[in-house]
């Protein structure tokens, strides 16, 4: 089969990890007989100095008409100043608008090699740790009603929170599916207990789970959830959250795991199709030096196999090779430990390449 796959590279670090990602893809192509067709497209910083946009017209016509995109990261301080209707983040909430990527899957996974970089006790993450944040990325704060008004005290600020049944409906199915093809354990995390939002949240994820009996369904609210998270993350198989609390939460899980730098995400649409993107930024201070560990967007590759394409055994061998050169003692600079091999940005690609030819 042949497959079109948009390419951001973006800003700091994104086109080295990019690059990688696509001598591995490359690497499947050949072993498994696919052809994949990449084209780079502009988004972020790099978008905003070649063409003073940070997200152009041709960059979603491009993401559009392809299979799959394939995000590095978008940002840095040479753009923090510019207002915020202008800054690189906005590319990325755009193309999740634009393209309709309302479900955001976060897998936390630890990875047993890097155990000893988890912060939390051995005790608390005996057994190893294996959770997945799915996200609601279309609604609520980030896209709700903003702006600002004047009041009695002075400039005042807003965004407003709003869902609608359907946006939780469709979120919640996102995650139940999920919990199906898992241990069939779900928490709905939300402030039901203040937010009107939330309630509504509440009571459509409880009609939803009528579909799914097998399910066990939980209901937290987020202040708890994000501390349970630590306290005892083993309780959590499949989370489901909005927007905002979905966006702190995952990184809280992804840092238990200790390898921010390893943890891939996908974005996904109605249909196959799907943004993916590794969850770190963009590192504008290790840019361009090949140190940065590329896993992160290789693994988000191999959910683009599983998920877009139905690929599951090009995305097993994928996630294999990243764990063989793992516990061959090679490492990259952010999860270096002593007594392993630092290794950099492109000598991993091309022994990620090497492991999967094998
Ligand atoms: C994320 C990021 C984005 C978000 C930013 C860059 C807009 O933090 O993907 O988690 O808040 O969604
Ligand atoms: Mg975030």
């Amino acid at each position: 089969m042949n497959y079109k796959i948009a390419l951001v590279p973006g800003d700091g670090i994104g086109p080295e990890v990019i690059e990688e990602t696509v001598k591995v893809m490359n690497k499947i192509g050949e072993k498994y007989g696919h052809g994949f067709q990449f084209t780079a497209v502009l988004a972020g910083g790099a978008a905003i100095d070649a063409v003073g946009n940070c997200l152009p017209q041709s960059t979603i016509d491009v993401c559009k008409t392809s299979d799959a995109v394939l995000l590095g990261a978008v940002g840095g301080w040479k753009w923090d100043t510019l207002p915020g209707d202008q800054r690189p983040e906005r590319a990325i909430l755009g193309l999740r608008k634009q393209l309709g990527l309302f479900a955001n899957l976060r897998p936390a996974l630890l990875f047993e090699e890097l155990a000893e970089a988890c912060p939390l006790k051995p005790e608390i993450i005996e057994g190893g740790l294996d959770i997945v944040v799915v996200r609601e990325l279309t609604g609520g704060i980030y896209f709700g009603e903003k702006g600002y008004k004047d009041t009695e005290l002075g400039r005042t600020a807003y965004d407003v929170e709003q869902y609608a049944e359907e946006e939780v409906r469709r979120i919640a199915m996102v995650a139940f599916d999920m919990a199906m093809k898992r241990n069939k354990k779900l928490a709905s995390v939300d402030k039901a207990n203040v937010l009107e939002s939330s309630r509504l949240w509440r009571s459509v994820v409880t009609e939803v789970a009528k579909d799914y009996s097998d399910v066990e369904l939980s209901h937290m609210y987020i202040d708890n959830a994000a501390m349970q998270m630590v306290r005892n993350p083993k309780q959590f198989d499949v989370i489901v959250t909005s927007n905002i609390f979905g966006d702190i939460l995952s990184d809280e899980a992804s840092m238990i795991t200790g390898s921010i730098g390893m943890l891939p995400s996908a974005s996904l649409a109605k249909g196959n199709f799907g943004l993916y993107e590794p969850i770190h930024g963009s590192a504008p201070d290790i840019a361009g030096q090949n140190k940065a560990n590329p896993m992160a967007t290789i693994l988000s590759a191999a959910m683009m196999l599983r998920y877009t394409f139905g690929l599951s055994e090009e995305a097993n061998e994928v996630e294999k090779a990243v764990k063989s050169i793992l516990s061959q003692g090679y490492r990259t600079a952010d999860i270096m430990s002593p007594g392993y091999e630092l290794i950099g940005t492109k000598e991993t690609g091309d022994r990620i390449v090497k492991a999967i030819g094998e």
